[in-house]
């Protein structure tokens, strides 16, 4: 008989996949169904994207790399941060890892001890609580439904920090909702983080360039900038670029 750990007991089996899952069977049975499921790109990876990819496996860059990812790639990295979130980074500051839920993964399971709350605006993409309850943390979710345009007020965030508080998690634009932070929005939710000083903001950028509002995109470290060193901007090349299978994401 396998004894499963505790930590695996605390999770759930992912929605998204079993109703990924279902959709295939469905589509299988040849049943017309639209998935609105897994988060996936409705076009294929750029050709010099994949060129690259070709041309360094030919090259022979097939060897074990740094850990958390190569000096180049973190430079481009860097220079992302730099021309699209006026970020300034360093290649130190940079971690990659096989996905963006890998970066998250590693972020709460190296920060979170028994007891430690994390504040996840709802509705929220699935895995946050998982993760949260996989590294022995405690899920506390703010409701923020279509009244208020699926965005958490400063007064909701207020309320929900206690002493525990060790990360609100942001997700802008928002899996499943879409909904949006704009700059001021983000600074009202910053300045009811700063008195706290334990507490740090984990902001998953993920879905940066599939974006549908009337004002520019903006992400907390870079409006917040006295959050800085509290702030963990998280990103990766999943949806922007249609590399779902590829595996890369990075903080
Ligand atoms: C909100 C959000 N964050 C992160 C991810 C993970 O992306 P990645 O493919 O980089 O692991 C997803 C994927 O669906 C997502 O919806």
């Amino acid at each position: 008989m396998t004894k499963l750990s505790a930590a695996i007991g605390r999770i759930q089996p992912s929605a998204t996949m079993a109703m990924s899952g279902r959709v295939t069977e469905l589509k299988a049975k040849g049943i017309d169904v639209i998935g609105l499921s897994a988060g996936e790109p409705d076009f294929d990876t750029p050709d010099f994207v994949k060129d690259a990819a070709i041309k360094a496996i030919r090259d022979g860059e097939t060897n074990y790399t740094p850990v958390d990812g190569t000096m180049a790639l973190k430079e481009a990295i860097v220079a992302k941060f730099a021309r699209d979130n006026d970020l300034t980074y360093t290649p130190k500051q940079v971690s990659v890892n096989s996905g963006g839920k890998q970066s998250l993964f590693n972020a709460l399971v190296a920060t979170l001890d028994p007891g430690d709350e994390v504040i996840i605006p709802a509705p929220y993409w699935v895995s946050y609580p998982d993760i949260v309850n996989f590294a022995g943390g405690t899920p506390v979710t703010i409701g923020a439904g279509a009244e208020q345009n699926y965005k958490i007020t400063p007064e909701q965030l207020e309320a929900a920090i206690t002493p525990k508080t060790k990360w609100l998690i942001l997700n802008s634009p928002s899996n499943p909702t879409g909904a949006a932070y704009s700059a001021d929005e983000l600074k009202a939710l910053g300045a009811v983080i700063l008195p706290h000083q334990n507490m740090m903001v984990m902001t998953d950028d993920m879905y940066e360039h599939i974006w549908y509002a009337d004002f520019p995109f903006t992400t907390i470290a870079q409006v917040c900038p006295e959050l800085y060193d509290r702030t963990l901007t998280v990103n990766g090349c999943s949806k922007a670029y249609a590399m779902t299978g590829w595996r890369i994401g990075y903080a």
